[in-house]
């Protein structure tokens, strides 16, 4: 019983909270999404165009796809310009206050999966 209640908390503590996914990648200081990617639903009016549109990307990756893709793109494709948001392996001329840590926590990053997650059309 009390294994099963620990096993409970710990997978409430990592759901990924839609609302504040969404308030994430909407975020400039915070997640850089929009600088890159462009997204229908976020209706903001400067989008990038430089990455593939995340509209739809739930049709096109799940959770774990997600999950991994914004942790370190590099997995994928060595060369990427989209940053290693879990990552601080091999970056270079990292500011100092982020020196060691990475640029999303782990519970942002369950948030924004959870919220790329409704985008299913
Ligand atoms: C500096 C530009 C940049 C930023 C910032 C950026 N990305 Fe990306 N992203 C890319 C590029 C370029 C790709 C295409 C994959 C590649 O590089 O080969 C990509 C690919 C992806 C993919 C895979 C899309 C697909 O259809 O396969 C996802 C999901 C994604 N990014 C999510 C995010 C999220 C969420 C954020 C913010 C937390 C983010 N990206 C920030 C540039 C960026």
């Amino acid at each position: 019983m009390r294994a099963l209640l620990a096993l409970v908390l710990t997978a409430s503590a990592h759901a990924g909270d839609v609302e504040r996914g969404r308030a994430l990648v909407a975020d400039r200081t915070q997640s850089l999404c929009l600088l890159c990617h462009a997204l229908t639903a976020s209706g903001d009016a400067n989008q990038g165009n430089l990455a593939p549109p995340l509209d739809a990307v739930a049709t096109r990756l799940n959770a774990q796809g997600l999950r991994d893709r914004i942790a370190d793109m590099r997995r994928f494709n060595p060369s990427t310009v989209m940053p290693p948001f879990r990552s601080t392996e091999g970056l270079r001329d990292v500011a100092p206050a982020w020196a060691g840590r990475a640029a999303l926590t782990e519970q942002q990053l369950d948030d924004i999966v959870a919220y790329l997650g409704t985008l299913a059309k």
